[in-house]
């Protein structure tokens, strides 16, 4: 069966890719990830790739300093010559500049902790807990320009609960995001169109 070629980016601990990647282990999966790229060396997401035996990178955003672009030329480089077809966000902290989201438009996710378009960016489980709501949860979109604005491919909703606090509905919504973004990409993989 046809497996997309997916990339996955990370910053840091990388449960989300963990997921990712443990699905991806069932041989009826669309989906292969071949590579898993960080902008920091540190994340403790490339050790957990490498021992699963998937080849994982760090381009360092640091020598680029104000360069984001110079810095995401090297990323879409490094994609290209793994012979990328789709790519992953999965707690990639960068605000993208438009030149990577239009070399891999419509051919990168991302997943958001929140029921986009509600609480967009940072602090997303303060806000919600802070404005009273009855559900927190997370959604998977296509990204384009605006941050966490793409078109939705999944979301899922999390009760909030009486005494919930910023690290348990995080906790809680962490769990949700586990069973959506593999399921999603599962989705996006079959449905897409690749040379
Ligand atoms: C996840 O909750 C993800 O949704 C969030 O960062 C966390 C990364 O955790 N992403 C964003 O906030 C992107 N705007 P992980 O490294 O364990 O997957």
């Amino acid at each position: 069966m046809r497996r997309v070629k997916t990339a996955i980016l990370i910053s840091g601990r990388g449960s989300n890719m963990e997921a990712l990647l443990a699905a991806a282990e069932a041989p009826d999966y669309p989906a292969e990830i071949a590579l898993v790229l960080s902008n920091s060396p540190e994340a403790a997401g490339l050790h957990h790739a490498r021992a699963r035996g998937v080849p994982a990178i760090a381009i360092d955003h640091r020598p680029f300093g104000k360069d984001r672009e110079a810095h995401e030329r090297q990323i879409d480089q490094a994609l290209k010559d793994a012979g990328i077809q789709l790519v992953a966000l999965a707690g990639y902290m960068r605000v993208l500049t438009p030149y990577l989201v239009t070399a891999w438009q419509d051919r990168m996710l991302n997943i958001h902790p929140s029921l986009l378009p509600a609480y967009p960016g940072l602090h997303t489980h303060a806000r919600a807990l802070a404005a009273g709501e009855a559900f927190g949860g997370c959604t998977v979109h296509l990204v384009t320009e605006g941050v966490d604005q793409g078109p939705m491919l999944g979301q899922s909703r999390v009760p909030i609960l009486p005494g919930d606090t910023e690290t348990s509905l995080a906790a809680r919504v962490l769990i949700a995001e586990h069973e959506l973004y593999p399921a999603c990409l599962a989705d996006y993989a079959k449905r897409l169109k690749v040379p």
